[in-house]
This record gives C-alpha cells, structure tokens and sequence, in this order.
C-alpha cells in the first residue's frame, strides 16, 4: 500500500493464500494490526519520518509499514513496547534486510509508550483525524457540525451486517439460543447487527443460505427501485453483484441485465448471481451479465428500455473509509474530479434507457457532496424530463435532490441516494 501496490484488501488476500498454515487468529489479527496501522498510518508518518536521519528508499518502504505497524501496536493495541520493538528487530530478518535490524532499533527506541502518547494528543484536530488535509478540509466544509461523529465512525471498526431474505425473528432467535449477541436494524427490515463481527461462515444458518453480508444502507437500495414481477431492470455497475442479489431475492421474477466492465469482477458477479438466483435461473436467461461499459452502445441495451436502472456508480469509497482504511491514502482530489465526471456521464448515457414513467436510482458509497448531490443537480440541470422523487427521511439528510446517509459507528455505511423519474405515461 505505502508502495503503491494496490489495495490492502487484495493485498491481504494474496499474503493469506500463500501463507495456508496461518491459523484463524493469527488471520485476524494480522487484518486487525494492516488496518489499524492503515487507520492510523497518516498520524504516525510524521513523527515515525522525523525520527529518520534519512528518508528510507522508495525499495524500502516496508521497514517503513513494519515500523508504523509497531508503534500502531504499542499506541493503540497496547501492546509492551520493548517485545514489540523486538519482534520488528526480528522482523527485518523476515524481509531479507538484516542491514537494517540496527536503524529499525534506533528509531522505534525513540518512541517509549509515553511519548508517543503525549506527541499523537498534541496533534491538531486535522491531524488527529487520520485523513489527508484535502479530505479533512472538505468534510469540514461539508459536514460541519457533524463532523466529530462522522470521524469517528469512519475510524471505527465495521459491525458484521447481515441481510435475511426469509424471516428475520427466526434468524435472530436461532443466533440468541446459540449465544450470539444480534440485534435488528433499524432502517432496513432485513438488517440485522452482529457487534462482536466474527466469521459469517461460522454462524447457524451460513451453510442453508439463511444470510447475506451486507450493510444496511446498501439494503436500503431494493426499498428505491421498488421492482415489481416481470419489469425489466438494469443494474448498470452491477460487480460484485450485492445489490443485484438483493433485488433477486425480493422480486425473482425480473428480468435482469447486469453489467460491468471489469472482466475479473464480471466474473464474481456470475458467481454472486449463480449462488443467490441459483444457476438454472441464470440458464433461463431471466438474468443477463454482460462485460460492458455502461457510457457505451453494445449488446446489454437489448432489454431496453428499462423500467428500473441501477446506478451503483464506481466513487471515492468515501463512505465506507472504516471497511477500507487504506483509501485515505490512496485517493486524490484529481481522482475525485475523474469520478464525478464519470458518474455524470453515466447518468447521461443511461437515463434515455429509462422507459417514460420509469425510475432510475442513483447511489454512491460516498460522502463527498460533489459525488452526490453535485453529480445528480448537474444532471437534472442537463435532462428537462428527469423528476426527483422525495425520499424517505430514514434516507438521511436532505441534500439537493437526494439524501446523504453518514455513516455512524454501530449503524449503516456513508450512502447518498437519489431516485429520478423520466416523465412521461408508464
Ligand atoms: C460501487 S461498485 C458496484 C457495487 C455493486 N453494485 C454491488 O452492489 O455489488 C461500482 C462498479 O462500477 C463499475 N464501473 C466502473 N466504470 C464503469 C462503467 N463505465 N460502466 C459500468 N460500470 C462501471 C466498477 O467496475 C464497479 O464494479
């Protein structure tokens, strides 16, 4: 990540299949400590690189991540300094860079527990947020009075969320005889919370297919669309397929085409749709993926035009920093900008798909003003027969012609959500 090697996800995933030995804890612990360290990484940079008489080669910026995670570890899991400056002294071997078994001593014996605390308090509140300054200046901005809430959520750890297609008092009943703690969501009726997290595959009902993981404002987006039997329905940045599952399961009898044009994620979308619809529905050919950009004429559009579209469009991840704390520093605003003009031109590429009375929905994990509301006002502004619907208020604040949902730390993921209706007899 700090080498620019992509995502820590994808990352963790590759370290884990090939280490097949490692146990389950030690799994979850290596995903506590990357994360945490990756939360953090932007509070500890500057007191970790004063420390350094010379900023390390760009080669060796994984002392630089082992460092970062030792102090994470000594600050904020509490763990004793000495034997953990010891374990990244060791550590060094690991990496094939014994050279620097000395320096990686130095400079972390320069971080006794209480100094560290007392230089991470003396942080501005900027700083303190772990974010970088554009990100942190434009929450500011926008979020005001709810700003301290909204930093904290986003450097909280996720509750595990699960989506129950049957009934959802069951489920709970059966996870309380079991000693689980769970409680139900409040927005979505299929939501429920487990707050200890854990492993879903370890849970009663993983094997039958009783649950789905996914947040609850994600749920919220079936509610939008409102499909109905035998519509025709397009869910325009289908992958992985969360989304498109959940609109199967309450309402199988659509018509569906689904798209996007990542072919390894097209891929785990067949497997989503194949696991939720089962593959003979998806033989039937009631459901369509296709690998296609949606900005793009092509094959997909042969359902058209659609009575409902989904726009999950592709956005900062904003939203959901707490589920991938790494995008901090993986985001610019240019990127931000790129963005929003994508989810503009996808909006204007797929509203004349929409049959007259139809209703698009527009949704982004994001919780940069201009990904929502900016993106759907340039929009309404370009397209005179586009309407936004007034939405619920469980659907968070009003914001121009949609509504933001910021995340909160026991609660559902950052969401801003809009659903547009074309003019016109159904
Ligand atoms: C937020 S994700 C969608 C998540 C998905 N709806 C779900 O619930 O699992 C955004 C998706 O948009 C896709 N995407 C990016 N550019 C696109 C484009 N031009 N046309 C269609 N999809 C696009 C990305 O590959 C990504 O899979």
């Amino acid at each position: 990540m700090l080498a620019g090697q992509g995502n820590l996800k994808s990352q963790l995933e590759r370290a884990f299949a090939a280490r097949t030995t490692l146990s389950e804890v030690d799994r979850r612990f290596a995903t506590q400590l990357a994360f945490g360290t990756a939360r953090m990484a932007l509070r500890l940079l500057p007191l970790l690189d004063s420390a350094l008489k010379h900023p390390l080669k760009p080669r060796d910026q994984d002392l630089r991540a082992l460092m970062l995670g030792t102090l994470y570890q000594i600050h904020w899991l509490g763990a004793a300094a000495p034997l953990c400056v010891n374990g990244a002294v060791d550590a060094t071997r690991t990496l094939n860079k014994p050279w620097a078994s000395k320096l990686v001593n130095a400079v972390l014996r320069k971080f006794p527990a209480n100094l560290l605390a007392e230089s991470l308090a003396k942080q501005s509140p900027a700083e303190q947020s772990g974010l970088p300054p554009w990100w942190y200046a434009a929450w500011a901005k926008a979020w005001g009075p709810d700003l301290e809430t909204l930093i904290e959520a986003s450097n909280s750890e996720p509750p595990l969320t699960l989506r129950v297609d049957g009934d959802r008092d069951t489920l709970l009943k059966t996870f309380q005889d079991a000693g689980i703690s769970a409680t139900a969501g409040a927005l979505s009726a299929q939501a429920i919370y487990l707050p200890e997290g854990g492993s879903p595959a370890s849970l009663p009902g993983f094997s039958t297919g009783a649950f789905t993981v996914q947040d609850e404002g994600a749920q919220l987006i079936t509610e939008l669309l409102e499909p109905a039997p035998g519509q025709h329905v397009l869910d325009a940045c289908a992958a992985p397929g969360g989304k498109a599952s959940a609109l199967l399961a309450a309402c199988p009898d659509l018509s569906l085409t689904a798209i996007d044009p990542v072919p390894h994620r097209v891929a785990r979308l067949k497997d989503t749709l194949a696991r939720t619809a089962g593959s003979a529905a998806l033989g039937q050919s009631k459901v369509a993926v296709y690998c296609a950009d949606a900005r793009l004429a092509g094959p997909w559009q042969e359902n058209a035009p659609f009575d409902r579209i989904l726009v999950d469009a592709p956005c900062s991840g904003s939203g959901i920093l707490r589920r991938q704390p790494d995008i901090r520093l993986l985001r610019t605003p240019e990127e931000l900008a790129k963005l929003c003009a994508l989810q503009l031109a996808l909006l204007k590429a797929l509203f004349p798909l929409l049959r007259p009375g139809g209703r698009l929905v527009y949704c982004t994990c994001s919780v940069m003003p201009e990904e929502g509301e900016g993106v759907v006002t340039a929009f309404l502004r370009s397209e005179p027969t586009a309407r936004a619907r007034p939405l619920p208020e469980r659907f968070g604040l009003l914001r121009g012609p949609g509504r933001q949902r910021l995340p909160t730390a026991a609660g559902p993921d950052g969401f801003f959500y809009a659903a547009l209706e074309k003019e016109g007899a159904a």
